[in-house]
């Protein structure tokens, strides 16, 4: 199992039942009642996209779902708001470059 994050608070915090997830093919620590974002901030990882012309790398900027800067691929589906998305035992999550083409896009 991979260490829990340096950016947890240790003492005195009850938390959910300890799982990992898949983050670009390495597992993460999360635990029950975190978000996908939140898990990932406490591994230490700060960018969770980027941009699709200038590559710039995004991360949580609201942390409330308004923003959108936190979009991931979530078990296969793209433009996934990390942060108001609960991380469950076994997802796999994925970095995205740009906005991926989604079924029935009309713009495409
Ligand atoms: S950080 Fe703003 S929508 Fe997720």
């Amino acid at each position: 199992m991979p260490e829990t994050g340096f950016r947890r608070i240790g003492d005195g915090i009850r938390r959910g039942a300890q799982f990992s997830i898949q983050v670009d093919g390495a597992p993460i620590v999360a635990f029950s009642g975190e978000t996908v974002a939140t898990a990932l901030l406490a591994g230490g990882r700060l960018a969770l996209r980027h941009t699709e012309k200038s590559k710039q790398p995004r991360g949580i900027f609201c942390g409330m779902g308004i923003c959108f800067e936190c979009l991931m691929t979530v078990n296969g589906v793209p433009n996934v708001r990390t942060c108001i998305t609960p991380a469950e035992p076994g997802m796999i999550v994925t970095t995205q470059h740009g906005l991926p083409e989604v079924a029935g896009d009309a713009h495409h």
